[in-house]
């Protein structure tokens, strides 16, 4: 079946980054001159994705105004003529369908899937974490799609991370198929490096089916006392087939200071407009 929605979790409080995040929704922060949840919808739309939901919290309606019509911007821009301003203003509202759903409480990751339900009905769907932003040929999460193609069954996108971030993630452990895929047996979410089963960690990107949602339902809070994405793909595994994805391109986790400023240097240097006279000026600096 032909995957065609996809679901964003954006009702997380960002505390990483306070005070940016007092009243301004962490997944708003600008990437050179585009927000990050942004990235993350172009990334779907290039997939072939074409309804979204974003799942909210109170406090995070910029999103919404963000991918919503704004005519009076568009009429002073078009009046003077901007016409390539006014094409930017506008992609943003033409993207995708979109859709919008409010997580009340922060119950954690599987909670804020569940509340995606009615919205996915009976199809296979992808997740994508827009703290995880990814730099690649093909977009990650086509690649999963990829996959899910030729595998069936949930697929989860992986990467080998040092064994000091391992606590970060949700971890898995597998046995190869093939060069790129692996068939997971079971998963765990932040482990102690000490307990990881390996060192591939699932970076923000899923495939999954309809069945999750049953599988949400019957999971008890787990780590952090929140309702875990990882614990309820576990359940699954003891139905159906999931597997691994390594997928290729530079990921960067947008969610912490340092990943951020690495994408910001990474998609400002790539920038049309001012690349060139970025890299001028880093190379100026001197950083001892
Ligand atoms: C979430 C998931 C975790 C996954 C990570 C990827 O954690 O729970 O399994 O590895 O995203 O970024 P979070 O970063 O929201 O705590």
């Amino acid at each position: 079946m032909k995957i065609r929605k996809a679901v964003i979790p954006a009702a997380g409080f960002g505390t990483r980054f306070l005070p940016f995040t007092k009243t301004t929704p962490k997944e708003m922060i600008s990437i050179v001159d585009k927000p990050a949840i942004q990235y993350i919808i172009e990334e779907a739309v290039a997939a072939g994705i074409e309804e979204v939901l974003i799942v909210l919290s109170r406090g995070k309606e910029a999103i919404i105004n963000h991918f919503d019509e704004t005519p009076e911007l568009d009429k002073i821009l078009e009046d003077s003529g901007k016409e390539d301003l006014l094409k930017l203003s506008r992609e943003a509202a033409h993207l995708a369908k979109i859709q919008y759903v409010r997580q009340g409480l922060a119950k954690g990751l599987g909670h804020a899937i569940y509340c995606a339900k009615s919205f996915v009905g009976e199809e296979p769907f992808v997740v994508l974490l827009p703290d995880d932003i990814v730099d690649s040929e093909v977009p990650a999460i086509a690649q999963l799609i990829e996959t899910y193609k030729q595998y069936g069954g949930t697929v989860l996108g992986v990467q080998q991370v040092p064994r000091e971030d391992l606590s970060k993630y949700g971890i898995i452990k597998g046995t190869p198929l093939d060069g790129t895929t692996l068939e997971i047996e079971s998963m765990v979410e932040k482990p102690s490096a000490s307990e990881a089963p390996s060192d591939y960690a699932v970076l923000g990107r899923y495939v999954l089916t309809p069945e999750i949602f049953e599988m949400i339902e019957k999971t008890p809070p787990g780590k952090g006392g929140e309702i875990q994405l990882t614990d309820s793909i576990n359940r699954q595994i003891d139905q159906e087939k999931v597997y691994a994805k390594i997928f290729q391109g530079t990921r960067y986790d947008t969610g912490n200071k340092l990943g951020y400023l690495e994408a910001t240097v990474n998609f400002g240097l790539k920038h049309a407009e001012v690349g060139k006279a970025f890299k001028e000026m880093l190379l100026k600096k001197d950083l001892e």
